[in-house]
């Protein structure tokens, strides 16, 4: 499905959502996420990653400061933090020049710093803070990476 949309209203929903989008997962693929601090960007790579099979959700943690967690329990997954990140980098500035030649699922907070050039598959995912526990999660998905859903 190209787009859609979701809400969910506790943290728990949107690790479920997030597991339901890393079980269809096939690498390689980058997925772009943004939205505000405390949107649930990290919420929902907990799901995506123990969807994927890569680790449990309590093994995946905010690399705000290392910027990069590697996952590699069978699929492997990076999970990019780029918050900290001044400027408009690309991933051979970040030392991550190797990424694009695994096969491997990308999944990038705060996307929008990242200049970016790849013809991976990519799914761009908007998180939304409507009110204390519920989130907007807009899901663009032009080629079809989640078309069994
Ligand atoms: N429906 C919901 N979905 C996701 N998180 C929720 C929801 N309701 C409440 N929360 C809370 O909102 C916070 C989301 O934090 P999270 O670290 O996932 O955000 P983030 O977008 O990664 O922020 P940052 O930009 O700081 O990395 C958590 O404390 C979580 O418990
Ligand atoms: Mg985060």
């Amino acid at each position: 499905m190209p787009s859609r949309e979701i809400v969910t209203r506790s943290w728990e929903e949107t690790i479920q959502r997030g597991r339901e989008i890393g079980e269809q997962l096939k690498p390689p693929v980058l997925i772009l996420l943004s939205g505000d601090l405390g949107a649930g960007k990290t919420t929902l790579t907990k799901g995506i990653v123990s969807g994927a099979g890569a680790a449990t959700e309590e093994e995946v943690t905010s690399p705000t400061f290392t910027l990069v967690h590697k996952y590699d329990r069978g699929v492997r997954v990076y999970h990019v933090d780029l918050y900290r990140i001044g400027d408009l980098h690309d991933l051979e500035t970040l030392g991550l020049e190797d990424v694009f030649t695994e096969r491997a699922v990308v999944i990038v907070e705060w996307s929008e710093k990242l200049a970016l050039r790849t013809d991976w598959p990519v799914v761009r995912i908007h998180l939304e803070h409507v009110s204390e526990d519920v989130r907007r999660i807009s899901i663009d998905d032009p080629a079809g990476v989640l078309s069994a859903s």
